[in-house]
């Protein structure tokens, strides 16, 4: 191969005019003009254009009639200024071209199961292929593919751009980089463990990291003083978009520090990446403690782009008119709410009263909610005639509410749950009015977060138990004294997501025991769990404190991509599923005897789609876990595609289904990697049956379990994917 000699093609400029170049890589897109081919040839830095004229190539040209998309070919030919009019503003090398001497194809390519050309070669020309247009989950199957298009190769030069600026950054302050394992014991992060049998060691486990935690801790107490490291983290936990089972984390520890070391390194950091996007972030980042976020924002990663926080109106209701406000109070309860500026005539009474008071705030969890508008400097709504002109003018003053503005309250005996519910209703609103500006950055600290958690009636810590308490005098029988404990923890927050989060850690043996005495854990759990650390907390260990950066949602919020699994190079999907590799998947038996395992009751038939209960016989004879669909689940499906079924036909496709899932279930078993895929990626629009003519008069009938109309059109909720 004569790398030596190879120019890439997106490098390409007018000044190599009339020289001899030699290029390599994929096609990208072909156009046949009869008498001359032109294809654009596409490596890793760009696109360029090269043709093929008999006159020049007569061997090349009717071996180039021949290719297709995605052939690998290195070609040698002369660069060339296109004439005027003819350049291609879609590709850095617009104005050049190559005429083909030689072609050499290196490997064919199969039909694509999606198109990848992202680059029109005629100017005005529709570019239709882009990762979006694609089913995610045949994007994963083909990534290798999909990596190739020149969007989804930019994000991960700029990601390693970052990672770069980050590793030069912490570099210049004497941070260093060290592994720790990923064959380990649990970390205490709050989320299940993916374990790992252990051969050598029958029935004996080593679970992934959640993160670097307690390594991290002891390479302070091992005197490497800063230490960072792009880690890799597994969390078995509930997938939300900005979640991903394995993910990686920006992680780092250090020495003789405290909490204004943390914030000065984390904000340059911050800003420095962020500057890649193009984002600029103004510094000192404002600072709020969890108190006031819960109370002010009902969440503790509030999004600051927009206002809105919470107004407490309990004092000024306290003796009002209307019963409910009064009765709430007098039982220790709140009244609290925020205004909307401006959206008096958007929110009409009709959606107020009937979609926020009755649907959506009681599916937030609270039993209702009260709107009022200003008018002509009064409020309206269904309820002011119950107060006092006194309360009135308070309440227009306490929002300092003017003409438009819609005010929204709700009233409970608990102000946890008057705080979430505003916090949720807050952001509804916000989004589905257009309230939230868009390419705008808002950092903030969170601080002084609770030590503890009470949950389900028992103690857990926050963060994890290393975090420092704001005091060491408390007694660790005393619940009430624990739950009012603060901790020395910090969240970075961007814009209403959770970017990262450390904190101070407690460096003396004394304080440690306690936070596990107070986490009810018996002597010998505290031994067997975490001696070893309690150990080496004896030789020496410096204060210090750290934090972790979730590297891929920072990444993908400074490159303004849609989901984390874009900025991931080999992503699972929704569902924890790798379809590209079938990850997980089962084992031999042998493999399992080998480990001194066998899989008791339920196995998982195919992972990525559904859950398996006993039995059927697979294609090749193994034993298939049987999905047994129920008629709640039907009926429940059935609700939320908004369809009546009758108990007979409840019945039917419960049965359709299972036998759907059996066949599923068996599919997962044959050998298909050597299928060629036959999807394809088609436009999605409504049609209507052609061996029916008589279809759209159906239209009514489908309409019929609407539970709104408008027209023709069913109405129905925004879905909010949470
Ligand atoms: P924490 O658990 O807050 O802290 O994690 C730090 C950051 O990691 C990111 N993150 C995730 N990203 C993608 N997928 C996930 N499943 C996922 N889970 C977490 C978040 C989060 O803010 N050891 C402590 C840090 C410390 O105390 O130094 C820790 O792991 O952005």
């Amino acid at each position: 191969m004569d790398w030596k000699q190879r120019t890439y093609c997106g490098t390409i400029t007018r000044s190599q005019k009339g020289e001899t170049v030699r290029l390599m890589g994929w096609v990208d897109a072909i156009r046949d003009h009869g008498s001359l081919l032109f294809i654009h040839l596409r490596d890793v830095q760009g696109i360029v254009q090269v043709v093929f004229d008999p006159a020049i190539s007569p061997e090349g040209y009717p071996l180039a009639a021949t290719l297709r998309e995605e052939d690998v070919i290195s070609i040698e030919g002369t660069v060339s200024i296109r004439k005027k009019g003819t350049e291609n503003p879609h590709i850095r090398t617009a104005d050049t071209e190559i005429y083909a001497t030689t072609l050499k194809i290196l490997s064919r390519a199969k039909t694509l199961p999606f198109p990848l050309s992202e680059k029109a070669m005629v100017l005005g020309e529709e570019i239709t292929a882009s990762p979006q247009k694609v089913d995610e989950d045949l994007r994963i199957t083909y990534r290798y593919l999909d990596l190739r298009r020149p969007s989804v190769q930019d994000l991960f030069k700029k990601r390693y751009e970052i990672t770069k600026t980050i590793r030069d950054f912490l570099h210049e302050l004497h941070f260093m980089e060290v592994e720790t394992p990923i064959l380990t014991r649990s970390t205490p992060e709050g989320a299940r463990d993916y374990l790992v049998p252990s051969r050598v060691h029958q029935g004996k486990f080593y679970a992934l990291p959640q993160s670097p935690q307690i390594f991290k801790q002891l390479l302070m107490i091992g005197g490497m003083d800063r230490y960072f490291q792009i880690a890799r983290c597994f969390r078995d936990e509930d997938l939300r978009p900005n979640r991903q089972p394995e993910f990686t984390q920006l992680d780092l520890e250090a020495s003789f520090i405290d909490e204004e070391f943390i914030y000065e390194t984390l904000e340059e950091l911050t800003c420095r990446c962020f500057s890649i996007g193009g984002k600029t972030l103004s510094r000192p980042f404002p600072r709020m403690t969890y108190e006031e976020a819960m109370n002010r924002y009902g969440s503790d990663r509030p999004d600051t782009r927009f206002d809105m926080a919470f107004e407490d109106l309990s004092d000024v209701m306290r003796e009002t008119g209307y019963a409910v406000f009064k009765q709430i109070i007098a039982k220790h309860g709140v009244v609290k709410g925020f205004c909307v500026r401006g959206k008096a005539s958007a929110m009409s009474k009709n959606l107020l009263q009937n979609e926020y008071a009755l649907r959506i705030v009681p599916s937030f969890g609270a039993r209702g909610m009260t709107w009022m508008k200003v008018l002509d400097g009064r409020l309206q709504s269904n309820i002011v005639q119950f107060f006092s002109d006194a309360e009135q003018e308070a309440i227009i003053d306490r929002f300092q509410a003017g003409d438009g503005d819609v005010i929204l309250l709700i009233a409970d005996t608990s102000p946890d749950l008057v705080n979430t519910v505003l916090g949720r209703l807050r952001l509804h609103v916000a989004e589905r009015f257009d309230i939230i500006p868009e390419d705008i950055y808002r950092p903030l600290w969170i601080t002084k977060f609770p030590l503890f958690e009470l949950k389900d009636g028992l103690l857990g810590s926050e963060h994890h138990p290393f975090t420092m308490p704001d005091r060491d005098d408390f007694d660790p029988e005393d619940m009430e004294a624990l739950l009012a404990l603060k901790s020395r923890a910090y969240d970075l927050v961007m814009n209403g997501e959770e970017l990262g989060g450390g904190s101070i850690r407690i460096h003396q043996t004394a304080i440690q025991e306690k936070i596990f005495r107070a986490l009810r854990l018996s002597r010998a759990e505290i031994d067997a769990k975490f001696g070893f650390f309690l150990r080496a907390l004896e030789f020496g260990t410096p204060p210090h404190g750290g934090f972790a950066l979730g590297l891929d949602r920072a990444i993908a919020m400074i490159l303004d991509t849609p989901s984390i699994r874009e900025v991931i190079a080999f992503p699972k999907n929704r569902r924890a599923y790798c379809p590209l590799t079938h990850a997980p998947a089962t084992v031999d038996e042998a493999q399992l005897k080998e480990l001194g395992l066998g899989i008791a009751g339920m196995q998982t038939a195919s992972p990525g789609s559904a859950e398996g209960s006993a039995g059927d016989e697979s294609l090749n004879g193994a034993k298939i876990p049987r999905v047994e669909v129920t008629s709640e689940e039907v009926r429940h499906v059935a609700k939320l595609a908004r369809l009546t079924l009758s108990e007979g036909e409840v019945d039917e496709y419960a049965k359709d289904l299972t036998a759907i899932l059996d066949y599923v279930a068996k599919l997962d078993e044959l050998e298909t990697d050597t299928v060629s895929p036959t999807s394809h990626v088609l436009e999605i629009r409504n049609v209507w049956r052609d061996d029916n003519p008589g279809t759209p008069a159906a239209a009514p009938m489908i309409l019929e379990n609407a539970p709104k109309r408008e027209k023709d059109f069913f109405q129905v909720p925004k879905i909010l994917e949470g």
